[in-house]
């Protein structure tokens, strides 16, 4: 028995999302109500992943996609866009064997072909070594846009060769880079900006949304049992009636 112990409402394990997404916003906020420069905030907003990660497997959250770089970041100064591309790297480098000892599955979601062979590589050998993992799967969305995903799948149905009647929302799905994969039940989204970015916007079609005040780098453990305590709360209707 904790003697402070805070009356915390109590999530209720069967109505936890099995897919949360997160769009991890609020990094350069961060850095310059410190002083500090931007890519200082995009570091310190991989220093409370693990935590996250660990608090998914707590709750039970079985799938956590996180937005870590869009097809519009590029339009970011070079300096900016060099080092999210080096942060990458170097989280995978860092991370990887405890990750994979954790038992979390990497996956990758977006364009591989604009960054350069060296982190394709990275990003391939972490997929390849978490492959058979199960305990959380986490899709990494980096070069990830949601009009350039639906564009891909429209390509690949061309390509091959459906007849238009054979196209249907299933088929669609099958052919985004999150096939095989439930949609996201939850989408939240730090720093307190109210809109999506082109973020899942097919598969979050249904998604409840939850908006957190805090910066990323600031989101915690508590800050994520917050969004599933929302999230529990919730009624979705999906278009019916109770
Ligand atoms: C999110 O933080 C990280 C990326 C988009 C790569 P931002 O860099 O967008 O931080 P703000 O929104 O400018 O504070
Ligand atoms: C969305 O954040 C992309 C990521 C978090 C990776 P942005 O900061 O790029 O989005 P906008 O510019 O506020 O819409
Ligand atoms: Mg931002």
């Amino acid at each position: 028995m904790v003697a402070n112990m805070t009356v915390e409402e109590e999530l209720i394990p069967e109505r936890i999302p099995q897919h949360v997404a997160i769009i991890m916003d609020g990094n350069g906020r961060w850095a310059r109500e410190r002083g500090l420069p931007r890519l200082a905030g995009h570091r310190a907003g991989t220093e409370n992943l693990r935590e996250i990660l660990r608090a998914c497997v707590e709750f039970g959250v079985k799938i956590l996609t996180i937005y870590a770089f869009s097809t519009e970041n590029w339009s970011r100064p070079e300096g900016e866009v060099k080092g999210l591309l080096q942060i990458l790297a170097e989280v995978i480098e860092r991370e990887l064997e405890e990750l994979k000892a954790e038992g979390v599955q990497l996956r990758h979601i977006g364009e591989l072909e604009r960054i350069s062979p060296a982190l394709q590589a990275k990003v391939r050998h972490a997929v390849e070594l978490t492959r058979d993992n199960d305990r959380l799967i986490v899709n990494v969305a980096f070069n990830y846009g949601g009009r350039a995903e639906i564009v891909h799948a429209i390509k690949e149905i061309v390509r091959h060769d459906y007849a238009p009647d054979e196209i249907d929302e299933e088929l669609v799905s099958r052919f985004l880079y999150t096939s095989e994969m439930p949609d996201p039940d939850l989408v939240v989204r730090t720093s307190g900006e109210l809109r999506v970015s082109n973020f899942l916007i097919w598969q979050s079609a249904y998604s409840e949304y939850y908006f957190a005040p805090v910066y990323w780098p600031d989101f915690n453990r508590d800050e994520l049992r917050k969004a599933l305590l929302h999230y529990t709360q919730r009624d979705r209707r999906f278009g019916g009636v109770k």
